[in-house]
Formats: C-alpha cells, sequence, structure tokens
C-alpha cells in the first residue's frame, strides 16, 4: 500500500496558488492587513468570500480558532459570573476561551454523535446561563433543530463551534449561521488551514462591530486603518487577535478549494461505510444531517474500550490517524481547566462526575481520519482493519 497520507486535509492541497497568493503580498511588501505601502487586500477579499461561503452577512477574520472564540463571546457581552452551556466532550480551547472571558463553563452530556445532548442542555440551565456553544465535532453537524429550539425558548445566546466542521451543513444551512455567532478555525488539521487562523461569523451588524472592537484591542479604526484614541463608550478593552495578509493569501485560496476537499472526503467516507456492512462490535457514530457530514471524519464506537484501544492501535501502525478523542477524558478533566480560578470556585455540586454518560462513552470511541487524498487502496485496508477488528 502507499503510504496514507498525514491528515492534514487542507495542507495536502496547498500547490503554487497558495503560493502565489502569498508572493503578492510579499512583492507588494504590505503584510499588515489595515495599511500599507502597497495593499493588495486578502484580508478582506477572505472575509468577503467566506460571509458569501457560510451564507451570513459579516465575516471578521482572526488569528486563531480560540481567537474566534473569544472575540465571539467578547462580542455577546459575556463576561464574569456568566455561565455558558458547553459540551463535556470537545477540545480545550471551547471551555479555555469561555474561561479567558471570565465566565463559567458548565458542562453537558453528549449524545452518540459526541456532540451535545440538546436533550440534556436543559437541564444545565440557572439564572446565570447566558449561551449556549455546540461544537460541531468531528467534521458534522449538532443537532441543531432541538439546539436552535432551547436557545430561543431560554432566550440564550448561541455561540457555534465551528472549528471541526468548515463547510459542514444542518438541514441544508451552514453551521456558522444559526447562532448569533460562529467561530472557525484554520489550525493544521482543520477541513481548510492557514497553519494557525480563525474566523467569526454573525448576521448581525451589531454583534459584527462589537467582534471588530474585540479582536483589536476593542477600538474602530479610522478611514485610513489607524487605531486612534476613541473616547466612544462602545470602546472596551481588548487585546489583539488580527490575521495577517500572508495568513489571508493562504485563506483565499484555500477557501477556494473547500469544496473539492469536502466532496472527496464523502466520497471516500460514503465508501467506507458502505464497505463495512454489518459490525457487531463497533457502531458508527450517529450523525445528525448525514447530507451535511463533511466526511472528515469517521467515528466508531466500541462496545469496550480494550476494543477502541486495538484498532487505534494497528490503525495507527499501517499510518492512519486514529484516536480515542482527548484520551477519552471528558474537557473538565484537563489540569488547567480544574486549576482555574473560576472552576476551583464553582460549587462542589457541579465539580465531579458532572457527565457519566460523556465519561462511558469517549474512552470506547474511536475518530478516524478521513483524507481527501486516499485511494481505494487505503479505504480498502481501512474497512479490512476495521472488520478484523470487530471480530
Ligand atoms: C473544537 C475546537 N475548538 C477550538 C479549537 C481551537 O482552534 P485553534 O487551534 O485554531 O485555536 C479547535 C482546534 O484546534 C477545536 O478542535
Amino acid at each position: 500500500m502507499k503510504p496514507v497520507p498525514p491528515d492534514f486535509p487542507g495542507a495536502l492541497m496547498i500547490n503554487d496558488q497558495e503560493i502565489e497568493s502569498v508572493t503578492e503580498v510579499l512583492k507588494a511588501r504590505s503584510p499588515f492587513r489595515f495599511y500599507g505601502p502597497n495593499m493588495v487586500w486578502k484580508t478582506k477579499t477572505f472575509e468577503e468570500n467566506f460571509a458569501k461561503f457560510i451564507e451570513v452577512k459579516h465575516c471578521l477574520a482572526v488569528s486563531s480558532g480560540t481567537a474566534a472564540l473569544v472575540v465571539g463571546l467578547r462580542a455577546l457581552g459575556i463576561g464574569l459570573g456568566d455561565e455558558v452551556i458547553v459540551p463535556a466532550n470537545t477540545f480545550i480551547a471551547s471551555a479555555g476561551a469561555v474561561l479567558e472571558c471570565g465566565a463559567t463553563p458548565i458542562f453537558a452530556e453528549i449524545d452518540e454523535s459526541l456532540t451535545i445532548d440538546a436533550e440534556k442542555v436543559e437541564e444545565k440551565i440557572t439564572p446565570q446561563t447566558r449561551a449556549i456553544m455546540p461544537v460541531h465535532f468531528g467534521g458534522k453537524s449538532c443537532n441543531m433543530d432541538k439546539l436552535m429550539n432551547i436557545s430561543e425558548r431560554y432566550d440564550l445566546l448561541m455561540i457555534e463551534d465551528c472549528a471541526q466542521a468548515c463547510g459542514a451543513t444542518f438541514r441544508g444551512r451552514k453551521v456558522g449561521s444559526f447562532g448569533h455567532v460562529g467561530a472557525f478555525s484554520f489550525q493544521i488539521n482543520k477541513i481548510i488551514t492557514t497553519g494557525d487562523g480563525g474566523a467569526v461569523t454573525t448576521n448581525n451588524s451589531e454583534l459584527y462591530t462589537r467582534a471588530v472592537r474585540a479582536h483589536d484591542h476593542g477600538c474602530l479604526r479610522d478611514e485610513d486603518g489607524h487605531l486612534g484614541l476613541e473616547q466612544s463608550p462602545e470602546a472596551f478593552f481588548s487585546t489583539n487577535y488580527r490575521m495577517n495578509e500572508l495568513t489571508a493569501a493562504v485563506a483565499v485560496v484555500q477557501l477556494s478549494k473547500i469544496g473539492l476537499i469536502i466532496s472527496r472526503m464523502k466520497l471516500r467516507k460514503a465508501s467506507v461505510i458502505e464497505n463495512l456492512g454489518t459490525l457487531r462490535n463497533f457502531k458508527i457514530s450517529k450523525i445528525w444531517d448525514k447530507e451535511g457530514d463533511t466526511g472528515r471524519n469517521l467515528i466508531l464506537i466500541a462496545n469496550t474500550q480494550e476494543r477502541a484501544l486495538s484498532l487505534v492501535k494497528e490503525l495507527r501502525e499501517l499510518g492512519f490517524s486514529a484516536a480515542i478523542p482527548y484520551g477519552g477524558y471528558a474537557v473538565y478533566f484537563h489540569r488547567q481547566i480544574r486549576e482555574s480560578k473560576i472552576w476551583k470556585n464553582l460549587p462542589r455540586r457541579t465539580a465531579f462526575k458532572l457527565c457519566p454518560y460523556t465519561e462511558d462513552l469517549l474512552p470506547r470511541s474511536v475518530m478516524i481520519g478521513i483524507s481527501p487524498l486516499f485511494t481505494e487502496e487505503h479505504v480498502d485496508v481501512l474497512v479490512r482493519t476495521i472488520v478484523k477488528n470487530d471480530k
């Protein structure tokens, strides 16, 4: 078998187009997004194109997915004393961004899709709850019908963490266009990449303006792109989460390739699933909208942790990207979360054994990366290895 392509979908599609785009910025000697000797406006172009792609009114490019979450939360006015409901299964940045804003992440169970269990969100709502953060985990959407319904009924803000699911849809609508704000990452493991980078999306002009402030020292720039001594009551303290023109030069080209990347991953994933047939000891994890899945990951749930681990080990030996998500630990087990001041001050009732279902499910889950560059042979070996481990 030819070596399995490493699990970097967007990065492996980089070619002369990205190189030319970056060169253009360098030749113009204008790597800063707001002004320079000969602007080529890559960041502005990316924002316009990304807003069109997600089908929202506004997009703000930022320096990372984490920055997108922090900027999004600050735009929503989330801060000290506020609670944000976050799934117990996610990358640390989702909960970390809430803590960074001085608010408290409250963890909710996931369901068999490994995304937040909409049925379990309601029991976590308190008078302090301001927002829900659905995380579209593993290239696919959460159960958005139910989550939108809860957000509307309880008048809660919604920030979607779309870091892992750029281009995914739910009932034909792109993730990142449901909530009050959406947050995207273009880190190297993501569907499209700029190395590091991110974007905030919203349909609300006021939130967009607040996001612009939140990503740029709390201020708005003048027509020439300079930060003045702004005395507006709307100004607030924030720091620098800006994207630069070199990053945006890559982002513009990567975005133009996203359709191709997703269609290839979808095709390969469908072919794996079709050939797996009926499994006895593994289940394919639930997908709330199969049509809208980007195909980025195949997630299997084993009946035992041992079986999950041995599949991961064998797939890795063959060169596939396979892992028990986050080592099988709910995000609140991260030392950084538990050691944070806010978490330490949480009442004891919320401190331990918060989400037993998640704690049982995660260690039995196997997350496999699907590459747009898989050949039929890769698909075949992947299928055979899973079937062998199902015995
Ligand atoms: C669910 C989730 N949220 C947020 C992030 C943070 O993105 P970044 O690494 O670009 O800061 C990531 C990935 O890294 C992620 O997987």
